[in-house]
């Protein structure tokens, strides 16, 4: 499998990433620490996640150098005016203690007004453009070196790639996994040069235990003597996502990266199984937002 995938940019992005949505505080650095000593490149974190400084002070404590980690942080929702995006990518380089991340994602296509917890901005949520145009002033200046979006749905993609962008979203984040497989937007993102990058891997806390014990991801596990969780992890890197699983658990996190090939007639059986039920989106923050509308509704 590829350890790797190729950006726009031509940069590359290790196919397996720690993520650390939910990582507790005292948590989150013990595992950024195991995760970076057992070989992991990579980490997925965000402003709000709200953990950015201890992940911060594990990644100085590693001694690894800068220039071989991948660090991916996303702009909150309520800093999608212009204006407001520079300081917010700042609070986030001096959390992380770093000059540039590697990757910074627009969080959601929705924005809030400043300093509202889910006051909905009409304009910038209909026009995602000014942000962009501002995160592309940015990676030009070099505090970011690639940009992408996060929960952006086709309609959402075309409504910001209409604008005459100066650089296309390197990746879309959205939760892949086999409750929400969504194989069409996958398709979708291969014949348009889009890489996805899968959160919520094995279904998240909420919904674990079930994804580890879905009867094919079993059988699968059994065959090559591997864990349930590898066989997710790897279907999710052989079906061309980047993969962002989150552990804080030791045992878990060093099991996590050993990503192996499944053989075809393994892999389409679980392509199969996990397409051919009904699909279960987990994260769904729409009503939580009190919007009147779906974000992930196809009709803008
Ligand atoms: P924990 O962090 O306590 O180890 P997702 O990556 O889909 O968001 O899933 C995260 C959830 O899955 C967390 O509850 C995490 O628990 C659990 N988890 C992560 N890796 C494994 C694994 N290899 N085996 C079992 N559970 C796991």
């Amino acid at each position: 499998l590829p350890s790797h995938f190729t950006l726009p940019s031509g940069a590359q992005i290790p196919s397996v990433a720690l993520g650390v949505w939910k990582a507790s505080p005292g948590e989150v650095g013990p595992a950024v620490e195991t995760a970076l000593k057992s070989g992991y490149r990579h980490i997925d974190g965000a402003w709000i996640y709200g953990n950015e400084a201890e992940v911060g002070a594990a990644i100085k404590k590693s001694g690894i150098p800068r220039d071989e980690l991948w660090l991916t942080s996303k702009l909150w929702n309520t800093f999608h005016a212009p204006e407001d995006i520079e300081p917010a990518l700042d609070e986030s380089l001096a959390h992380l203690d770093t000059e540039y991340l590697d990757l910074y994602l627009v969080h959601w296509p929705i924005a809030f007004k400043r300093g509202t917890s889910n006051e909905l901005d009409v304009e910038l949520t209909a026009n995602p453009y000014p942000t962009w145009a501002k995160l592309e002033e940015l990676v030009d200046k070099g505090k970011i070196r690639n940009i992408g979006i996060s929960n952006f749905n086709i309609a959402r993609i075309k409504n910001l790639t209409a604008n005459p962008l100066k650089h296309k979203p390197a990746v879309n984040q959205v939760e892949l996994n086999y409750w929400n497989p969504q194989p069409e937007l996958l398709q979708w993102s291969k014949e348009n040069g889009l890489l996805l990058e899968a959160y919520s891997p094995l279904g998240s806390s909420d919904q674990v235990k079930e994804t580890l014990r879905v009867p094919e991801v079993l059988a699968i596990a059994k065959e090559l003597v591997i864990t349930p969780a590898q066989v997710l992890i790897s279907w999710h890197v052989q079906r061309g996502t980047i993969v962002l699983p989150k552990s804080v658990t030791p045992s878990r996190v060093v099991e996590n990266l050993k990503v192996v090939a499944l053989p075809d007639d393994l892999f389409n059986k679980l392509e199969e199984a996990a397409t051919s039920h009904k699909p279960k989106r987990i994260l769904n923050p729409s009503t939580g937002w009190k919007l009147d509308f779906d974000v992930f509704d196809e009709n803008l």
